[in-house]
């Protein structure tokens, strides 16, 4: 897609990534893009680079502007390598740029390229670079979600560049929220901004609270936030901001995810019971086998509900292999405000549901009993204790979700 102004002499000169779908594990169905911006001033300035397989784009869609050989300014926001990849061509275009990065990225972009030869300044919260008629504030947001992170704020413009933070995985021609709203809907859009924030952001809640306090303390005016991937929030940019603000509170939805797999079926016999039991609460529930369906969106579901169940067989004395994946991956998450339960069959021996509780204990997430463990498969008089085990469960979820109102 070709550049586009975003504001007065402010371009979008990144590149949609339609094919991509796993996204270093995690798996994104409807691609991403890699956001890139240009600032046409006396000095002109590139903020971020993209992935390297698009370097190419981001160099015509700048070419389409200006002679790439004129930058001045190449600012660093973030040095993972979907956002710094072109910077190794960028910078032989331009060795006398100066590129503007926070400490702790100079030392990760070492790790990257050979930096010996470029003008590197680091920048800390506050400082500020005038490129002309634009004036450009710097804030660190170290852990947004990597030690290098920073933000950027285009004073005159209102308009913060904000990397990864406030982004999407969502590959669109839509450039803008309501371009996007129009084609397809608020709440799928929603829908995206969730799923991004449990899969990459979710263990950063209360630095996220803590930024958006400082951003909105320091008096700084935002009428536009440019991510570093998907859409643009240029009509109500602060809805963004309420929805992190809500998700870093614990905000969710009174519902139960139930989270399994299975081995010959008998953990997966116990769901219907156990959900009918939770529906009868009069919650809702959403069913999820791990190997039918991506981890990311297993995770986006088990944070989009106030409650989650894990089912799990016992495999050689251990939890089923999948399910020990889901829960080492939602350990680094460092998942809260959640209430957890677990189910399961075994054959020989127990160990799964116990190994669960012990995860959900060094989560420090609330749970619930001690779950429910069943020999070989359910027979019919063991519907009614899954039946029950889902009621109490869902019971337990309401009270729970009780504080959050
Ligand atoms: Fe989109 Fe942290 O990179």
């Amino acid at each position: 897609m070709k550049a586009l102004e975003i504001k007065p002499d402010i371009y979008w000169v990144g590149a949609i990534d339609w094919s991509i779908r796993d996204f270093h594990g995690y798996v994104i169905p409807d691609g991403t893009t890699y956001n890139s911006y240009l600032i046409l001033d006396e000095e002109i300035t590139l903020l971020d680079t993209v992935k390297a397989d698009f370097e190419d784009t981001e160099l015509s869609n700048i070419s389409s502007l200006i002679e790439p050989s004129k930058i001045k300014n190449v600012i660093v926001n973030h040095i993972e390598n979907d956002h710094m990849g072109a910077l190794r061509r960028i910078m032989n275009l331009v060795p006398e740029a100066i590129i503007y990065i926070t400490e702790k990225g100079k030392h990760g972009m070492s790790r990257f390229f050979d930096i010996s030869r470029w003008n590197i300044k680091t920048v800390k919260t506050g400082q500020e670079l005038k490129t002309g008629k634009y004036t450009l504030g710097f804030i660190e947001t170290p852990m947004l979600h990597w030690p290098d992170s920073m933000v950027t704020y285009v004073k005159e413009a209102k308009l913060l560049i904000s990397q990864d933070a406030f982004g999407q995985h969502l590959a669109s021609t839509a450039r803008f929220d309501d371009e996007f709203i129009k084609c397809a809907s608020e709440s799928e859009l929603e829908d995206f901004v969730i799923d991004y924030y449990a899969n990459i952001l979710m263990p950063f809640g209360k630095i996220i609270k803590a930024k958006i306090a400082e951003i909105q303390k320091s008096g700084i005016s935002v009428d536009m936030i440019a991510p570093a991937h998907g859409i643009i929030w240029r009509t109500n940019p602060g809805k963004v901001m309420e929805m992190y603000l809500n998700m870093a509170d614990g905000k969710s939805n009174l519902r139960v995810a139930i989270i399994y797999d299975t081995m010959w079926r008998g953990t997966e016999f116990m769901i219907q019971p156990v959900m009918q039991g939770i529906k009868d609460e009069g919650v809702d529930c959403k069913i999820i086998k791990l190997r039918a369906t991506p981890m990311s969106a297993a995770i986006k579901e088990l944070w989009k509900s106030r409650g989650c169940l894990i089912g799990s067989p016992t495999l050689n004395n251990e939890v089923y292999p999948s399910v020990g994946e889901f829960i080492i991956h939602l350990r680094g998450l460092r998942p809260a405000d959640r209430i957890m339960g677990a189910f399961g069959c075994y054959g020989w021996g127990g160990g799964a549901v116990k190994w669960l509780y012990n995860e959900f204990k060094g989560m420090k997430l609330e749970s619930f009993g001690s779950g429910l463990e069943i020999n070989y498969r359910p027979l019919q008089e063991d519907d009614k204790k899954c039946y029950e085990f889902g009621r109490d469960f869902a019971r337990k979820v309401k009270e729970f979700h009780k504080k959050y109102e």
